[in-house]
């Protein structure tokens, strides 16, 4: 065994320990798997804190957050201002129910990530995320011209403005007015009666579909766990050179 410490294993152990930390500096490091953060678009626009009250409130943050995950058709959510909340009716969102608040908030969201050009030449009505039995409340889009495009609700009428993100799988798209769907808020008798809070001991929790766990699912991704595998290889193989070294000089 005396023969197995020789120049040239000392220069392969050298080499094996040179060879690792090379892949260690290589090893891309633990990204935080590439998941969309809402709430910190929103506090970077600015102006949007009774929005992220109202998703937070309806659960519809984590919601959009988890499912952004595992939709493959991404997600445009348009963004009232705290000015479009303050300019509606007083009282207006209290005297919804929380599953109607529910509703209003998913009216604002389209299971579909949509650019711009998209929207100028898309197919009205839009589905968004707001159903009930009789069907999915739409929004409409037209395009004005150059790259303006006017969203309508039937009750209300805007103008899509800058773009807070525009890349898949979320586009977030200020607006300043609150989509008010026809279904909470138009004048006919029958939406009015539609509009009414449900009465007591009917349903009143908010439809909102089960999270699961995939929001807490620990993100170490199979690279990862790889590239750690490969490490221990190279590691054992240094420490069992080493050992027969120290072996072989005793
Ligand atoms: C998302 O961003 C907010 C605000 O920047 C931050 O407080 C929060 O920890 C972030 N969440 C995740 C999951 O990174
Ligand atoms: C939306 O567009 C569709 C199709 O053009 C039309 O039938 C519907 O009345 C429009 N709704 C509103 C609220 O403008
Ligand atoms: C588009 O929206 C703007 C702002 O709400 C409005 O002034 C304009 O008349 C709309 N254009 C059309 C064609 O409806």
């Amino acid at each position: 065994m005396a023969s197995t410490c020789t120049p040239s294993t000392l220069i392969l152990l050298t080499l094996t320990t040179f060879l690792i930390a090379q892949a260690q500096a290589q090893a891309p490091a633990p990204s935080p798997s590439g998941a969309v953060n809402l709430t910190a678009i929103l506090e970077k626009g600015g102006q949007y804190t009774t929005l992220m009250k109202l998703l937070k409130d309806t659960q519809q943050l984590t919601q959009i957050e988890s499912q952004l995950k595992s939709n493959s058709q991404g997600f445009t959510l348009f963004a009232p201002t705290d000015n479009a909340f303050q300019s509606l009716k007083p009282g207006a969102l209290n005297k919804l129910s929380d599953d109607q608040k529910v509703k209003l908030i998913l009216f604002h969201v389209t299971p579909k990530y949509y650019t711009i050009s998209d929207l100028l030449t898309v197919s009205n009505p839009v589905r968004t995320q707001a159903t009930e039995k009789e069907g999915t409340w739409g929004l409409n889009f037209t395009g004005q011209g150059g790259n303006q495009v006017n969203i309508s609700t039937g009750v209300v009428q805007t103008q899509l403005n800058n773009p807070l993100r525009e890349k898949f799988p979320l586009a977030v798209y200020q607006v300043d007015k609150v989509l008010l769907p026809l279904e909470l808020f138009g004048t006919t008798k029958t939406r009015a009666s539609s509009a009414a809070p449900s009465p007591k001991g009917s349903k009143s929790t908010p439809e909102i579909p089960s999270v699961g766990k995939a929001g807490s699912a620990p993100s170490d991704s199979p690279k990862d766990t790889n590239a750690a595998n490969g490490m221990n290889v190279g590691f054992g193989l240094v420490l069992g050179l080493g050992f027969i070294c120290m072996g072989a000089l005793s």
